[in-house]
């Protein structure tokens, strides 16, 4: 039987970190073995909010593929490229903008989220409005049965759905897939700080982050306040020292409530033990990642490669597509 198709992307706006591990990445590698996937940059998506500062966004591309494929995302098995070198992208955008109701843009939740949340980022523009609908592009032109997601994303897909409704109620042809989320239950891993995970908040653990730095950030996560000396009884539920346990090394925690709740080690010791934890998690990934950097002529090929073997397929589905709209 033929696999079944997913398709993801994430948007390059800065250094991966093990929020997205924990999130996304470790999902998508697990997912290769299942379906056939195509992973993408989602550049055009990212240039959408960050177009006041983008002249690193070529790196931040580089920096992200390279994560990719450290963390296990592999180019023979999955079609990895980058959004805005298929201009096709922008062709079935075109074409679903004009089905779609200014309405269903205007209700989606994270279009009002985002336009208070990031007012500096001045993104009450034509194109973020229309965010959702290249998005739905994106999965529409591979066919993709199943698109794995943050509950964030949940609007997306439903737009995404609608506009395929839509579509083939008006040119009375049935030619996409009517994708579906694939939500994946993931673990909340909060910030060093105990907030939310986020670039914004400089709180977070890098996928590449050296070994110095790995002790630093765990040293500095905040622990229950009301555990000032070893001698104080913790409360491991209301620590983001215990969340990361819980995340990272589940056959530990009972172990670490019993070490907090029972006064029986300090939060150093606790702190030192997760930062040895994190180090032989990144260390290989790391060392991976900086081989892949320094050899930037595979990481053209893959993404060249990747590039191709998405156009055949996208091409393909926007053939069908003008042909359906009679252009
Ligand atoms: N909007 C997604 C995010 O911010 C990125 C994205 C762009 C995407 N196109 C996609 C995700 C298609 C899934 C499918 O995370
Ligand atoms: Fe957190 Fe560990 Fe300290 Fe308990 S002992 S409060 S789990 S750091």
């Amino acid at each position: 039987m033929e696999k079944k198709r997913i398709l993801s992307g994430m948007r390059p706006t800065g250094k991966l970190h093990i929020g997205h591990w924990v999130g996304a990445l470790s999902n998508w590698t697990r997912l290769q073995d299942e379906y056939t996937c195509f992973f993408m940059v989602a550049d055009w998506h990212a240039l959408m909010s960050e177009y006041k500062s983008s002249s690193n966004i070529a790196d931040t591309i580089m920096d992200n593929v390279a994560d990719w494929l450290a963390w296990g995302i592999d180019p023979k098995r999955s079609v990895i490229f980058v959004q805005s070198r298929l201009p096709v992208h922008l062709e079935l955008f075109m074409a679903l903008s004009i089905i779609t109701p200014l309405g269903w843009l205007y209700r989606c939740p994270t279009f009002k989220e985002q336009i208070d949340q990031l007012k500096e980022k001045e993104i009450n523009t034509f194109a973020f409005l229309g965010y959702p609908v290249l998005q739905t592009a994106d999965i529409l032109l591979y066919q993709a049965h199943y698109v794995p997601v943050g509950e964030d994303q949940l609007p997306h897909l439903e737009v995404a759905r609608e506009i395929v409704r839509r579509f083939h109620f008006l040119f009375k042809s049935e030619i996409f897939v009517e994708p579906q989320p694939l939500l994946t239950p993931v673990p909340r891993l909060l910030g060093l700080d105990g907030r939310k995970m986020s670039k914004s908040y400089d709180n977070f653990v890098a996928l590449d982050e050296e070994d110095d730095m790995i002790n630093k950030k765990v040293l500095s996560m905040v622990t229950d306040p009301q555990r000032i000396k070893k001698d104080d009884f913790g409360r491991p539920e209301v620590c983001s020292v215990f969340n990361y346990y819980e995340v990272f090394k589940p056959e530990l925690k009972e172990d670490v409530r019993a070490w907090c709740t029972g006064a029986r080690k300090g939060c150093k010791d606790c702190k030192a033990c997760l930062a040895g934890l994190l180090i032989d998690f990144i260390g290989e990934k790391r060392k991976e990642k900086k081989r892949l950097l320094n050899e930037p002529d595979y990481l053209n090929q893959v993404l060249n490669e990747g590039a191709q073997r998405a156009e055949t397929v996208a091409c393909a589905t926007m053939a069908r597509v003008r042909e359906a709209v009679h252009l």
